[in-house]
Formats: structure tokens, sequence, C-alpha cells
């Protein structure tokens, strides 16, 4: 995205000033899917898509925001009375209220911003908006007093209390702390991270979007989360010590087998098993064995079409084109209903896979999907 280009329309829209420019990205992730709000692993990396904005302290009490992509402006005071209907203002609403709850002294200031994370296509889009004004307002109103895993959490609690999505830390992590060419796994329980550098010679990640987006995404994820607290809350009652799925293997969901329904069972069986093989990737790319790693993606993908249910029917068609072109790896990406299908493709296939891909989908369902090649990118900074 162009810096210039954000600034002009900054300066058309506002006194013709300049201010400060931020940016953070949206996110892959390779594997680890459903597990960070369970205490388990993730796997994702920071992307060269994300939000952009300009911003400047305007000397009154009240927020002018200009969204240049949608070409929509909103203003707003900073007391928790005044959130904004519209919803992407929400979104920055809701970092500022996070700041000042955790003792920054946010004042008005003036924001035109825009991104090229493709929407609803399950990159975090609005984990790259919130962690871009997280990073930007601790800069120009905390003295960066603020550590970068609070950031994380200030994203995180945005969604949570102003935008209806109980969604884990790992979007809002990974537009923070990522890195070029590396992946970053984080243990959700003890917060612990290790960067991995990813930058596979005879392998490339393409992401193919389905473009399909499920009207009640976040209802359905929070469903899925509530499905994971019934089951630990069962298993507590002969292991008291279990605090989260990441803390129940397979034996103790036995144990409750008949007490809880067969869905909820079915969701965190789908949990146990995907910690696990987050652990198993990232042994098998120190390994330098593709093939183990694709494996799983695709035992990823089953689970989360057949025990999580958060695909569709586009995406396994896209999963069962990747298998058949002899793709190393591919699943459904992100919290799913909807969005991409992540694929870890041989270079030599890469063509014909995407080819194939576009021609085989937009027969079935009369439109193509959208390609993005992946090139794993830094977190949120400050550009000028
Ligand atoms: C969404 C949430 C994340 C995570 C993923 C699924 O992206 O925001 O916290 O739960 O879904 O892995």
């Amino acid at each position: 995205m162009d810096i210039e280009f954000v600034r002009s329309r900054f300066i058309k829209h506002f006194d013709g000033t300049t201010g400060s420019v931020y940016t953070s990205p949206g996110r892959i992730n390779l594997i680890g899917e459903h597990t960070d709000y369970n205490g388990g692993f993730v796997f994702p990396g920071a992307v060269d898509k994300g939000i952009m904005a300009e911003i400047k302290p305007n000397g009154t009490d009240k927020v002018k925001a200009y969204s240049i992509d949608l070409k929509d402006y909103v203003e707003f005071g900073l007391n928790e009375e005044d959130a904004p209907k519209t919803s992407w203002a929400r979104y920055i609403f809701g970092v500022c209220r996070e700041m000042i709850k955790r003792g920054v002294e946010v004042k008005g200031f003036n924001t035109a911003f825009a991104g090229d994370v493709p929407l609803g296509a399950g990159m975090s889009s609005s984990a790259a908006l919130e962690s871009t004004y997280a990073f930007a307002l601790n800069d120009l109103f905390g003295e960066n007093k603020i550590d970068k895993f609070e950031l994380a959490r200030v994203g995180q609690a945005t969604e949570h209390n102003y935008c209806g999505v109980n969604c884990g830390i790992m979007d809002q992590f990974a537009s923070i702390f990522g890195k070029e060419d590396s992946l970053i796994r984080l243990d959700c329980r003890s917060l612990e991270y290790q960067y991995f550098p990813f930058k596979p010679m005879d392998y490339r990640l393409v992401l193919v979007d389905s473009v399909v987006k499920h009207e009640l995404a976040s209802s359905a994820y929070n469903r899925r989360r509530q499905s994971c607290e019934t089951v630990v809350e069962a298993v507590q009652k002969n292991h008291p010590e279990v605090k989260l799925l990441r803390d129940c293997n397979m034996e103790m969901l036995g144990e409750v087998k008949g007490t809880v329904s067969e869905e909820d069972y079915k969701r965190a069986e789908y949990v146990i098993e995907e910690i696990q093989r987050v652990l198993d990737v990232c042994d098998a790319l120190e390994k330098g064995d593709y093939e183990t790693v694709g494996q799983k993606m695709y035992e990823t993908h089953y689970g989360m079409s057949k025990l999580y249910e958060v695909s569709c029917e586009e995406l396994d068609f896209l999963n069962d084109v990747a298998f058949d072109c002899g793709v190393t790896g591919s699943r459904v990406m992100g919290g799913g209903f909807g969005g991409c299908t992540i694929n870890l493709v041989k270079s030599e296939l890469y063509e014909t896979f995407v080819t194939t891909a576009k021609e085989r989908f937009k027969a079935k369902f009369g439109r193509s999907p959208k390609i993005y090649d992946v090139v794993i990118s830094n977190g949120a900074r400050k550009l000028e």
C-alpha cells in the first residue's frame, strides 16, 4: 500500500497538514486453528497486506475518522457513551477506550486510513485495523509505555467489548509481532513464543479465496467457544486442575463422552488433536519435512470440516481440488465459515494448481476465486 496515497487523502480531508503514519498487517496461520482461546498453540505469520493510517492530534476531545476505501466519515467522543454505530468506526473507538482503560490519556485526533487486506477472507483485516491504532495511540499519547503483548490484548478486548466476537489472541498477536520470513509459534497458555524462519526454496504458500462470507460467522464462532468451555466444565468434575482444553487429553475427554452432547464432544476432539498438530508441524519444519507439514494441514481441514464444522461447500471443494492437483498441504484458514484455503504448493505445481482451481471453481460456482501469494512480513510499525 502506498503511503503517498493515504497522505494525499489525509491532507484533502482535514486541514492540509500532515501527521504520523502507521501500519499493521493481516496474517496467515499455517496451522493451529481455534486453539488460541483454548490455551493451545498457533503458528501464524504477518503478511504484506494491511491497514495504513495517518493520524494527528487535533486539540479537541473528538476523533474525526475517515475511511478512504469506503469514503465514509465518522466523528465520535472518547467516553463510553460516545460509541459510534458505524461498524468500522467501532474498532477505532474500541481501541481508544481500551487504551484509556489502561491509563493512556487519549485525546482527540484526525485520522484517515486505507487497507488492502481482503475483507472476510480470514486474513484478519479487523486485527490489522485494531493493531494499527493500538500501536499509534501508544506512540502518540502513551509514550510507548504499553508493551507489545498488551497492545495485542487491546485489539482482542476491542473485539470482545465493542464488536461482539469472543476471539482469541492469535490475530492481534501476529499483527503486532510479525517478522519478515518468519512464522511465530505462540503458546496461548504461557504466552511464550518462538520465531521459526520460513522461506522454503521449493514451495510456495498461496491463498485461494472462496469469496464466501458467512452472515452469522461471529455468533457461530462464539458458539464454538462455548462448546469448548462446556466440555472443560465437564472434565473439571474429575480433573479440577483442568482450566482449558489445552490441559485435557483424549482419555479425559473419553471420560465425559456420555455427559456432554455429541456435538460438543466433536468440537473438543478437534481442538485436542489440533493443538498436537501444531507441535508436529513445527518438528517437521525443523527437519525440512514438508510432506508431513502438508499431511497435517489436510488433517486440519478434515477436522475443521467434519468435527468443528466451520468449513463450507466452497472451501471443501477447493480442498479437494488441491488434493487432486497433488498440492502438498491445504486447509481452510482462520475462523472459517468462508474465506480462504491456505495451500502449501511445490513451486513446479503452482501454475497448474492455480489455473485448475480457478477453472474448476468457476465451472461449479459460476465465479472465480481470488488468489493471493503469501509474503511473510513485519508487524505493526510507524512509517513516518
Ligand atoms: C479468528 C479469531 C482468532 C482465532 C481464529 C481461529 O481469526 O480472531 O482468535 O480463534 O479465528 O483460529
